[in-house]
């Protein structure tokens, strides 16, 4: 235990205190108040009520439908899919489809659609309305160079008649079914586009604007700016839902109280840690939430990840992405370097169920894993742009074939 997280107590009046289990939070978090009785009201999103207002951010290569499964178990609020290409899901690609794939018990279900062409956008929305999608999200934040270098994700924002060209296209398909955005605040602290973008969003009939709060040149390092969220809320009437470093989740409520926004999206927080659903819906309903599972139940959910894994992408693809999951749910588990050391053993789900019976059911979960990264670093990056984008405003897809080329390729690194 560090000396800024520990077990401490619940921040409860006296007379309660003896009766409470303490709280496992970081320091920080010490005392910050369960939410109040109707402190907080579902996320409206057209007829969709959700409670408590928490959204599983998408995820490539993490929230497919096996993980959104395990996720609900634990909670409820809205569990997006990963981002979907729409150039590779028109075109029938096979793992694309079986990425976007839902299942009956599935509700609500939701899509994030990646893509820069209205038609096509415009296009795929119409098909999964008609498989019965619930909710679409438009993902206008990918900072990956060689996208935005030919004009697409985090990009698109900064040309405000194609990003309202691309979300009338979706928001006409949608028919009555909700679409919102995701956006960045823009591509670096000189060129922010979070609040042109966010009334863009409103006009053209978005449910509501979900904010990543980093620019594209931050990629995740550093801490995201909530003060940003609090002015998108000021800007437009839609709800917003905030996102960027809900580690626990006493951070939702805190970022719901600091910012006024109406729904919080959880990313890398929940990475190997999917019974923070459970600990947000307590908060939100005025609960202490449960302690974190100590090391043995954190392997039944792990194994039972993995198997579901392997079931849904098979054994090669399947193991594969446990590999990295291995290494999400053991993080700050003693002996987990160890473990982390033989991953490139890791053939078959019994070498999973070798490796995890080494480890000691019974010890606690690490209270400094909380609130440590799971994936993605910290590197900082130049964002290159088309020349001359900033100067032009266009209602045109970008259409180089280098663009579709590095889009196709999302839909690959997608798995
Ligand atoms: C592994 C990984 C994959 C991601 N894939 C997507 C994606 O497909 N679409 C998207 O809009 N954002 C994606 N993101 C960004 C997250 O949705 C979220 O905005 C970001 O992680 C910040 O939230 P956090 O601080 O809670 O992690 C991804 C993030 C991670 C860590």
């Amino acid at each position: 235990m560090n000396g800024d997280e520990q077990n401490v107590d619940s921040g409860q009046p006296e007379q309660h205190r003896s009766a409470l289990p303490a709280r496992v939070c970081s320091a920080k978090h010490a005392a910050t108040p369960v939410a109040k009785a109707k402190e907080f009201g579902p996320l409206g999103l057209k007829q969709l009520a959700l409670w408590p207002p928490v959204v599983l951010a998408p995820m490539a290569g993490v929230t497919n439908l096996p993980f959104r499964r395990l996720c609900r178990t634990y909670g409820a609020g809205l569990y997006v899919c990963e981002m979907i290409t729409a150039r590779a899901y028109l075109q029938g690609h096979a793992r694309t489809l079986l990425l976007s794939s839902s299942a009956p018990d599935e509700y609500p279900r939701s899509v994030q659609v990646y893509g820069s062409n209205p038609v096509e956008v415009g296009a795929m929305v119409g098909s999964l309305v008609d498989q019965g999608v619930d909710h679409i999200d438009l993902n206008l934040g990918c900072p990956v160079p060689k996208v935005t270098r030919n004009g697409g994700g985090a990009a698109i924002p900064h040309r405000p008649r194609l990003l309202a060209n691309l979300i009338r296209s979706m928001v006409r398909a949608a028919g009555d079914v909700p679409v919102t955005v995701k956006l960045r605040t823009g591509i670096d602290d000189e060129r922010l586009s979070y609040l042109a973008a966010g009334r863009v969003a409103q006009e053209e009939g978005c449910a509501a604007v979900g904010l990543h709060a980093r620019t594209a040149a931050q990629l995740y390092s550093g801490t995201a700016d909530w003060n940003a969220i609090g002015e998108l809320k000021q800007a437009v009437k839609i709800p917003v839902l905030g996102n960027g470093d809900i580690w626990e989740c006493w951070d939702a409520l805190e970022m719901m109280r600091q910012t006024g926004c109406d729904g919080v999206i959880v990313g890398r927080g929940c990475l190997g840690r999917p019974w923070l659903f459970a600990e947000l819906a307590s908060v939100f309903d005025g609960r202490e939430p449960a302690h974190p599972p100590k090391m043995g139940e954190v392997a039944n959910v792990l194994r039972a990840h993995a198997q579901a894994l392997v079931e849904f992408l098979g054994p090669a693809m399947g193991l594969l992405q446990v590999r990295k999951w291995v290494d999400w749910y053991t993080k700050g588990f003693a002996g987990s370097a160890r473990l982390r050391g033989n991953l490139g053993a890791l053939h078959s789900l019994d070498d999973l169920d070798r490796a995890l019976q080494a480890l000691d059911a019974s010890e606690p979960f690490p209270v400094p894993a909380l609130r440590s990264s799971r994936a993605k670093g910290s590197r900082t990056q130049k964002v290159a742009l088309p020349a001359g984008w900033l100067e032009r405003d266009d209602d045109q897809a970008p259409c180089s074939s280098d663009l579709q080329a590095a889009e196709d390729s999302l839909s690959i690194q997608a798995g």
